[in-house]
């Protein structure tokens, strides 16, 4: 077919410099890269005007819903918001109904994003059968069939035994373990982050040592074990100085932190609204400074959005049956950009190639934008301020706590294996 899609007048981000440059894609890979590209052969011109030009961005925490709730999201539409959001790539998270436990749910999941193609999906799979924490997954079999990331997450693996066991299980296959750090026993009941709020909320508090304690418990493990660990959507000062340790002693962690936790405090419970309930819990500005510091010097490899649709019937109902999450992907790149005083090429790396790297994807997703490549890119405009406006969301459920919230950066286009899933802002499908 030789499609030919020219993008001038960006600013190309990559793991191997910034510089300005037209691109070139034909037949889903990248052609030429250059400062001044003619436009005479080309099918479409996307225009990058202000804009950069960086690889697609890949998320390592997305909830799809699919199989079980699609009330509040599909793979199509949850492939959608990624797209709109910048992504190429998403790894799916397993807590669906049925589990992603097993080869024939792994492959349904990956056989809808296929047939959606506004995005890379990724399964994962969970560490224990159903989520349960008893028994392991088939972790070969999934292994085998694909999937790289293995985690139990909505859930922590609370048995320090089956964990281990898992760790030299994963060692052996050479795929990583996702950890939700969440010592069930510290935080029943619990509706919030535990300190002065909620004592002046009356709500009962999800400590931060519940979240540390397996942080340390796991960073332990994989000194023992020598098994990898990424640490999933880590939110306290503590949590980001342990991880700073281990990586000081050389072990295997990585480690993501949400657009929330990063821009959101535990102060916004004020209202008891569950829109702003999450797990684990928004926690304090100190927090919050610790994370956003923790990127900056790289303790933190990546930015990770928890998307987390949840239909507006469950989002409605009191604190504490209401259940925990936020949207994330469409705003990743507008809360970040807005709340991190960090180089812009950091944030792509924490977007982009880090987390590629960490999902096992680093073969077709952030990739250097160069001749050959995967022509899996997405354009912003780094200074862009825009707010969300609900009815304009492609997720299926509406439970942003972005309403009202400046942002800064917007994704302007987005191309997968060459073909633009979004167009001047617009998804294509
Ligand atoms: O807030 C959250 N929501 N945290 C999780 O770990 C799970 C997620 C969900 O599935 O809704």
């Amino acid at each position: 077919m030789n499609e030919q899609i020219l993008i001038t007048g960006g600013r190309v981000v990559d793991l191997t410099g910034e510089r300005r440059a037209d691109v070139r894609v034909i037949d889903g890979r990248v052609a030429d890269v250059a400062p001044s590209l003619d436009p005479t052969d080309a099918d479409e011109v996307l225009t990058a005007d202000g804009c950069v030009v960086s690889p697609g961005f890949v998320d390592l925490h997305t909830h799809l819903r699919e199989p079980g709730r699609e009330e509040a999201e599909t793979i199509e539409t949850g492939s959608r918001a990624a797209a709109l959001g910048g992504y190429t790539c998403v790894v799916a998270m397993p807590n669906t109904d049925p589990t992603q436990d097993s080869v024939s749910v792994v492959e349904f999941v990956r056989r809808q994003g296929e047939a959606a193609g506004l995005c890379d999906v990724r399964p994962s799979g969970s560490i224990t059968i159903g989520r349960l924490g008893e028994q392991l997954s088939p972790l070969g079999e999934l292994s085998a069939a694909g999937v790289h990331l293995f985690t139990d997450d909505g859930d922590g693996v609370q048995d320090p035994l089956l964990m281990r066991r898992a760790l030299e299980y994963a060692a052996d296959l050479g795929v990583v373990l996702a950890q939700h750090c969440e010592v069930k026993r510290l935080t029943e009941g619990a509706v919030m982050h535990e300190g002065r709020c909620c004592s002046t909320f009356g709500l009962p508090g999800w400590p931060s040592v519940a979240e540390e304690l397996m942080v340390f418990r796991d960073i332990e493990l994989v000194r023992l074990t020598g098994a990898p660990v990424h640490i999933l959507h880590l939110s306290t000062a503590r949590s980001v100085e342990l991880v700073r340790m281990a990586k000081a002693d050389g072990l295997p962690v990585t480690a993501e932190a949400t657009p929330h936790h990063i821009s959101l405090t535990d102060e916004l419970l004020a209202g008891y609204s569950a829109l702003y309930k999450v797990n684990p819990p928004l926690r304090t500005m100190a927090d919050v400074e610790a994370v956003r510091a923790g990127l900056s010097d790289g303790t933190i490899d990546a930015i990770a959005t928890d998307h987390a649709p949840h239909a507006a019937e469950t989002k409605e109902q009191p604190l504490d049956q209401a259940p925990p999450g936020m949207l994330g992907l469409e705003t990743a790149l507008g809360v970040s950009l807005a709340h991190l005083d960090m180089p812009l090429a950091d944030v792509v790396a924490a977007l982009s190639w880090k987390p590629a790297a960490i999902a096992g994807v680093a073969d077709q997703h952030g990739r250097p934008i160069a001749s050959g490549e995967p022509a899996n890119l997405t354009v912003f405009d780094p200074n862009e301020a825009w707010e969300v406006q609900p009815a304009k969301l492609a997720s299926k459920s509406r439970n942003t706590p972005y309403v009202g919230v400046p942002l800064e950066g917007r994704v302007r286009h987005t191309l997968l294996h060459g073909t633009p899933t979004v167009i001047q802002g617009d998804a294509t499908r």
